[in-house]
């Protein structure tokens, strides 16, 4: 793949520096309000609405795909496996303890759920958590390459970069564990020969994430097609960096993250 004469630097390089861990790509503050403010029934209500739109967009197909909230008192509510999430009721959502220990609900709790609680466990500041195979990103990821390139200013100002976690076996701690060094700092990770996972201060928030990163790959995509990526340059990614801080950092939480 030819470049133009412009940097060649990826988005993840730029932003693994020090002083920017914990101080952008943090959840928003009027997310994480509103979220507080629903009630579980409002939070089944929503999921199931998303699941709807994420089926509706093709961003999943059959059965695929899981999503869940942060509830009060250590406790998430999470759609059930081997279910479609375009045709779920909300009661057939279920509760889990922080340990993915099932504590309400008639149906077993998505297989993923190792996944989704490592997230919450490492992001204080995440309350809904999406995983998804939209066809675009996730052929990015079968293909072993992350979405990382300073492509968009859009997508550097929402997303930062979205890196691409080691393939390990859906529906194991394994595969937890791959995304574990990268969720402190992303709020969407492709996962090898996978999927996708977002998150976000509400489920709101976590949904767009997911329709950004698929809608980023189409992009990437067609400059693949086009056989030419003319990438930004450092200055430019600063200043979008400059842009990304100043929409994200009023929402800054601890940079201490939560830790197994
Ligand atoms: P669940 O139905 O168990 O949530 O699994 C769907 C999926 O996408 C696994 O990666």
């Amino acid at each position: 793949m030819p470049d133009s004469g412009t940097s060649h630097i990826s988005v993840t390089q730029f932003f693994a520096t020090a002083e920017t861990c914990g101080t952008i790509k943090r959840a928003s503050y009027t997310g994480r309000l509103f979220h507080c403010m629903k009630t579980e029934q409002q939070h089944r209500d929503e999921i199931v609405h998303f699941g709807k739109l994420l089926h509706q967009s093709r961003l999943i197909a059959a059965t695929d795909g899981n999503l869940s909230v942060r509830l009060d008192g250590g406790r998430f509510l999470c759609t059930p496996t081997v279910m479609s999430k375009g045709l779920m009721q909300p009661d057939d959502l279920v509760i889990v303890d922080e340990h993915g220990k099932k504590v309400n609900g008639s149906r077993e709790v998505s297989s993923e759920i190792a996944m989704h609680l490592l997230i919450y466990r490492r992001r204080p500041d995440v309350n809904a958590v999406v995983h998804a195979h939209p066809p675009t990103a996730t052929g990015y990821a079968a293909a072993g390459i992350a979405l990382d390139r300073a492509l968009c200013s859009e997508i550097i100002v929402t997303l930062g970069s979205v890196p691409l976690a080691n393939y390990e076996t859906p529906g194991t701690p394994e595969l937890a564990e791959a995304l574990a060094p990268l969720v402190a700092e992303h709020d969407a990770i492709l996962m090898a020969n996978h999927g996708v996972v977002t998150c976000g201060a509400d489920l709101l928030n976590a949904y767009m994430n997911m329709e950004t990163v698929e809608h980023f790959a189409k992009i990437a995509l067609v400059t693949h097609l086009l056989g030419k990526q003319q990438t930004l340059s450092d200055q430019h990614v600063d200043k979008l960096r400059e842009i990304r801080m100043k929409y994200h950092n009023h929402n800054q939480v601890s940079a201490a993250q939560g830790k197994d």
